[in-house]
């Protein structure tokens, strides 16, 4: 994509995204409608489809030309990635909206033919907004973001995961991933995937490790990692898949290798 289109694009996203945030901290204030999708912990609100309603939107009338894949089915049906792409989850980390009125954040990635051209990521309460333009380097709101240390190993690594990964499933072997636990210097889990991404990216987790990603978890994610130097594949070592659900792996290159000895598929 043209540097220059690109800054354009991004210049719309970026506005959208900052009035999107606004629209959500307002509608916070009242009440909304809550339910539940594939089981009940499965959350999603009137608010999570309300801002994706109001991407698709403004995606429509300003660049009729570009494809939306949205979580809450505002998006085109896209079986290819020809184009341009606009990734998008309206609300990154529902339960966290929910439950904890915070830590939670809008993702937006826009792929062209495939390539990552721009990622955002807005942690809606506090204000922060990643950002990343491809060869352009990442951002933390107007700072940019230093490349990822080259000087880290599991013992002295900060592992983001999902506490379940450890108990017993059907996936990985559990073993495994809980001596994991012994061996890195802590664990986090943020619940909500872009924000984990975006930690990684700004260096205060080393790498974040989950069994079941939707594109619009990661592809504004993975081009802010990729402009920070680290390593985004799925738990197989293979490229991350656009169109599909992913397990993923994103990290600092240093631990990738070390990291993979102790995903054990079953
Ligand atoms: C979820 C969050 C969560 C991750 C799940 C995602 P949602 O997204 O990112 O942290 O573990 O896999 O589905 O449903 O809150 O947008
Ligand atoms: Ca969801
Ligand atoms: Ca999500
Ligand atoms: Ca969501």
């Amino acid at each position: 994509m043209e540097k220059a289109i690109r800054q354009k694009i991004f210049e719309n996203a970026k506005e959208w995204v900052y009035e999107a945030g606004e629209k959500i901290r307002e509608h916070m204030q009242r009440q909304f409608q809550i339910d539940t999708k594939s089981n009940p912990n499965d959350l999603v609100t009137e608010v999570d489809k309300a801002t994706e309603q109001f991407f698709a939107e403004k995606i429509k009338n300003t660049h009729p030309d570009h494809k939306l894949i949205g979580e809450e089915g505002y998006g085109d049906k896209v079986e290819n990635v020809d184009g341009v792409i606009w990734i998008i989850d309206p609300i990154d980390g529902t339960m966290n909206f929910v439950h904890q009125k915070r830590n939670f954040a809008i993702s937006i990635g826009i792929y062209q033919d495939g390539i990552g051209e721009i990622g955002l990521i807005y942690n809606v309460m506090e204000d922060v907004l990643y950002t990343a333009l491809k060869g352009e380097g990442a951002y933390r709101n107007q700072d940019k973001l230093p490349l990822l240390s080259d000087n880290v190993q599991i013992e002295t690594s900060i592992v983001g995961m999902n506490s379940i990964l450890a108990c017993e499933n059907k996936r990985v072997n559990e073993k495994k991933i809980q001596q994991l636990i012994k061996d890195c210097r802590g664990t986090r889990s943020y619940g909500s995937a872009a924000l984990e991404f975006a930690f990684v990216a700004e260096g205060i987790m080393d790498c974040y490790v989950t069994m079941n990603l939707a594109p619009w978890d990661f592809a504004a994610g993975y081009i802010l990692i990729e402009e920070v130097g680290g390593k985004t594949v799925q738990a197989t070592g293979d490229p991350v898949n656009l169109l599909t659900n992913n397990t993923i792996i994103t990290c600092n290159k240093q631990i990738y290798q070390d990291l993979t000895n102790y995903i054990e598929f079953k």
